[in-house]
């Protein structure tokens, strides 16, 4: 019998777990319900001009972004994939200025899912490629209830990380800390199938930068000369999204830097660490690339709080490493 190349995550993530006995079939759970709810925030989201989900809420959210209703959908169709699995014994989400307890009427479980719902809500209304990005921690505090602690834990402890790219397919790439995978969503059967088996973040030639350049005039000397160095290099085009998770997913991809520094509005940036730098710095770093605050490993950064941001240098090694360089007299940072 010819060996079959169609390999569902399921499929992927059983054989995954197969690698380590001590397995519980928790995590494939997990990243089980993850899927559904990516599929069904494609569907809305390949819709998305049909049907009332364009636009905003009129509300503003805890960082003072305007709600999209998008965001608010896909925050609520997580939720509701995850809530009763047990396997949960809370969730952070961007769109939640506190911890989400898991509702008493279910049990809870060891696992912590902190996640961005839609990375990339600007670009809903135009048709652009859109997110949603997640990070799994173990439990750490007692007892069998969830709490910040067990939120607040250094990016090097997590032991998942994935993001779900709407774009011109529906991608689905995680890594559970032995290489990096990703899977394409055929909507004619409802399957994430294995298209980019262990990725790598390659040396080749196309490789970009990516910044959103209209911040030029806040960013500090060391970011403008780095800058100027990449763009002397000649060998880098220019590429920006405007959604964290199309500009890395390209980066991963094809080689590169994503920058989003420190700058005289923004000192910490204005991505935040515990679901957006942290689970890319992991993919990232799973994918022989690096991700830094412009000077130390976000994988590294002990969070202090929810929702606080970080500037973000991911890609690359060699021009992470070299950012680095040129940051390191900064001692702003
Ligand atoms: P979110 O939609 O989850 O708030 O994230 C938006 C982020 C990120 O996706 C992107 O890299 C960045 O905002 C773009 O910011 P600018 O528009 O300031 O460039
Ligand atoms: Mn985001
Ligand atoms: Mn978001």
């Amino acid at each position: 019998m010819k060996e079959t190349s169609v390999v569902t995550l399921a499929r992927h993530v059983v054989e995954e777990e197969r690698k380590h006995p001590e397995a519980t079939g928790a995590f494939s759970d997990i990243i089980h319900d993850i899927a559904l709810a990516a599929k069904v925030i494609s569907r809305k989201v390949n819709m998305a001009g049909l049907v009332d989900i364009l636009g905003r809420t009129g509300e503003t959210n805890l960082h003072g972004d305007s709600v999209q209703k998008l965001d608010v959908f896909a925050d609520e169709v997580i939720f509701k994939a995850m809530d009763h699995t047990g396997h949960l014994c809370c969730m952070a989400s961007e769109e939640h200025p506190e911890v989400i307890p898991i509702p008493e009427r279910f049990p809870r479980g060891k696992y912590v899912l902190l996640y961005d719902p839609l990375d990339g809500s600007t670009n809903i209304d135009v048709n652009v490629s859109i997110g949603t990005i997640f990070s799994i921690h173990r439990k750490v505090s007692d007892g069998d209830h969830g709490c910040l602690d067990d939120c607040l834990q250094v990016g090097s402890r997590q032991l998942a990380a994935g993001y779900v790219v709407y774009g011109s397919s529906t991608m689905l790439v995680y890594t559970s800390g032995a290489g990096v995978y990703g899977f394409t969503l055929d909507p004619s059967i409802g399957e994430f199938l294995l298209s980019h088996p262990n990725i790598r973040i390659p040396e080749e030639a196309s490789r970009t930068y990516s910044i959103n350049e209209s911040n030029h005039p806040r960013w500090r000397p060391a970011q403008k000369r780095y800058m100027d160095h990449l763009k002397a290099q000649g060998d880098l085009s220019s590429r920006y999204i405007g959604s964290l998770v199309a500009d890395f997913h390209r980066t991963l991809l094809k080689g590169g830097i994503f920058m989003y520094p420190a700058d005289s509005k923004s000192p910490k940036g204005k991505l935040r660490l515990l679901y957006e730098a942290s689970p890319l710095a992991f993919i990232c770093r799973e994918a022989g690339g690096a991700a830094t605050d412009g000077r130390r490993n976000i994988l590294d950064l002990k969070p202090t709080e929810l929702h606080q941001k970080v500037p973000l240098y991911i890609g690359s090694k060699d021009l992470v490493d070299k950012a680095g360089d040129f940051l390191s007299g900064d001692s702003e940072i």
